[in-house]
């Protein structure tokens, strides 16, 4: 899970979840229906959480759905803020800023995003950073409009409106803390539709960044099934495979998919030396093409001395997560004579669940024996491998550099 104490220098963020998704025509809200494997709301809570200029993240919800919300996204509402929201999207944003301003230490800049735009590029969070901490205190991404644009209605139904000094505003937006909350404290007149219109208002220039068409809303009936066919049409699948052995010794614990397993004998390494979650990790570096364990995490280094494997997986998830990509499955096998896996395979599969935010049906723990032979058949060692597929964006620039 990525650190959720607010660090200097880190924006805070407020997702809006609170609203009833009216105009889809679904009875369930958009912001709860499954999209690609996971909540809507999951997909632009994960990008958020996983980019590193991002801190403490408030959740906006509709009153009365806290909890459903945190059992919805499990292990994602984690040191989660998660409040209730209010009748208007406006309010919701007061919400989410009040409970922000709770937070300690607070934060200088704040994002505010539509969970109704799921698909959220880490350029577009990169280059709304830049701005505000190049001194923006107002920040939206824009598109340009590309249609020709006319007056619906009235006498003038018809005329061309001049669209190259128009632009359409997305989210996430960036301000300054202080002067949102302000803006929002002092606002009088009608639902604004965004938030960047409101310190407009308040003679606050408003700095332009290219927004994404990743970026659209949820809005319409048969948005959500666009959305769903734009993450599997431009995806493609990449396999990786990992693998590792540990000594057996005398007094040491045997950890094994971020289980703890009674034995006589546990695994020796640098680290807690989970050789299953070691193969897993190299099997989901190699399916990203970003090195091995031991280039992210050298045993060189004295701050892996006795480490809990599980903090490599989270941290190969989120690198998953950071190119815009979905972990489709995972398939791990252990190779020992002894302990018997079996008793522990379940608890296994749910440990590693947890760890990579994945429902277990997507996870795979077997075992094996090399019929006494070898080192895993003598006893002297256990041995894992591991196979991962990952969905990564077709045009995905680091895995293309
Ligand atoms: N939102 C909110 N609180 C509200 C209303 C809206 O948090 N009282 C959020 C929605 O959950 C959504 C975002 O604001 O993520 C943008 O709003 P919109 O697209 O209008 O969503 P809904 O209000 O849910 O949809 P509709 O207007 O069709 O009912
Ligand atoms: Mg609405």
């Amino acid at each position: 899970m990525p650190d959720q104490a607010p660090r200097a220098g880190l924006s805070a963020a407020i997702l809006l979840a609170a609203g009833a998704g009216v105009r889809t025509g679904h009875e369930t809200p958009k912001q709860v229906r499954t999209l690609a494997g996971k909540p809507v709301v999951a997909h632009a809570l994960d990008a958020l959480r996983a980019h590193p200029g991002v801190g403490p993240v408030a959740l906006v919800v509709m009153p009365g759905s806290e909890d459903a919300m945190r059992s919805l996204l499990g292990h994602r509402a984690e040191s989660l803020a998660i409040v209730a929201g209010g009748s208007s999207r406006r309010l919701s944003v007061l919400a989410g800023l009040e409970a922000l301003a709770r937070s300690e230490p607070g934060a200088a800049h704040v994002l505010v995003h539509d969970s109704a735009r799921p698909l959220l590029p880490v350029a577009v969070i990169d280059r709304l950073l830049k701005a505000l901490v190049d001194g923006a205190r107002c920040v939206v991404p824009v598109l340009p409009v590309v249609d020709t644009l006319v007056r619906s209605g009235g006498d003038e139904a018809g005329q061309v409106v001049d669209r190259s000094t128009l632009a359409r505003v997305q989210t996430p937006q960036g301000f300054d803390f202080a002067a949102l909350m302000a803006a929002h404290q002092h606002w009088s007149g009608p639902e604004p539709t965004d938030d960047a219109q409101m310190l407009r208002r308040a003679g606050i220039d408003v700095a332009l960044v290219p927004g994404d068409s990743a970026l659209e809303k949820i809005t319409g009936p048969g948005d959500h099934e666009r959305m769903e066919r734009i993450l599997t049409v431009g995806m493609s699948t990449r396999v990786g495979m990992g693998f590792d052995v540990h000594r057996l010794m005398e007094g040491e614990d045997l950890w094994l998919c971020g289980v703890q397993v009674p034995h006589s004998h546990g695994l020796s390494g640098h680290s807690d030396a989970d050789v299953a979650i070691h193969a897993l990790v190299d099997a989901m570096l190699g399916a990203l093409a970003e090195g091995d364990i031991g280039s992210h995490f050298p045993p060189s280094d004295p701050q892996w001395k006795g480490a809990a494997s599980d903090r490599f997986l989270a941290f190969a998830c989120d690198r998953v997560l950071a190119r815009g990509g979905q972990i489709e499955h995972v398939d791990v096998t252990i190779i020992c004579e002894a302990p018997k896996i079996g008793p522990h395979r379940g608890t296994m599969r749910a440990r590693l669940a947890e760890i990579m935010m994945l429902q277990e049906a997507r996870i795979s723990v077997k075992a094996t024996t090399t019929e006494r032979l070898g080192l895993t058949g003598r006893g002297e060692g256990i041995a894992a491998q591991a196979v991962v597929t990952l969905r990564l964006p077709d045009d995905d620039a680091e895995a293309a550099s």
